[in-house]
């Protein structure tokens, strides 16, 4: 069965998927947005966990448990932040979305969502993000064929619309 790629508008901490993709930050120790979100959601376990990773580059993720969350894993990623596009940003971000979708299949992860990464605090601009957002899942499903669904969690109206554009638009292999 192909994977069922789609967009919701929805708060990430409370969707009953298998994994969660956070939009941290290089420590992984927490912060505002949805990785304050999903750190308040899942308890302080979440933070004694991400304590013994030692950071993460970006473009980089790493998983960890859920805890308190519906979600039985976190997938942690750092996107890049929008120097205003010239400084690797594409790429950075679409190696979080491909790192996500490796681990997630590494682990036997069959349902997964993901946030507009790097979209908030780190400024890119939801059109082009979302852009590789789609690219990135649609292309890593040929590879991961064990993941049954991959959720685009949008926060707003507006990045939902956005999505379902994108979504619409046929992929040309
Ligand atoms: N569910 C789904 N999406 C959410 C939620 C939620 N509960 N809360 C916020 N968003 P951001 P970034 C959306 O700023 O740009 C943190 O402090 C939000 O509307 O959370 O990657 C980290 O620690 C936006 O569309 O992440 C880093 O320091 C998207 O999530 C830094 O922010 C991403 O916004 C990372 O910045």
């Amino acid at each position: 069965m192909p994977t069922r790629i789609h967009a919701i508008h929805a708060d990430i901490t409370k969707l009953p998927v298998q994994a969660i993709v956070n939009a941290a930050n290089a420590s992984l120790l927490g912060g505002g947005g949805v990785d304050g979100a999903i750190h308040r959601a899942a308890g302080p376990e979440l933070l004694r966990a991400c304590q013994l990773l030692a950071g993460c580059d970006t473009g980089d993720a790493k998983l960890t448990l859920g805890y308190r969350l519906a979600a039985h894993y976190v997938i942690h990623t750092v996107g890049p932040v929008w120097h205003g596009g010239a400084q690797g940003e594409p790429a950075l971000l679409a190696s979080c979305y491909r790192r996500c979708m490796e681990i997630a299949a590494a682990q036997g992860i069959r349902t997964l969502a993901f946030p507009c990464i790097s979209t908030g605090v780190y400024g890119y601009p939801i059109e082009p993000a979302a852009r590789i957002a789609v690219a990135t899942v649609r292309s890593a499903v040929q590879t991961f064929t064990e993941i049954q669904e991959v959720v685009f969690c949008c926060f707003s109206d507006s990045d939902l619309a956005v999505y379902q554009r994108l979504l619409r638009e046929p992929t040309w292999e």
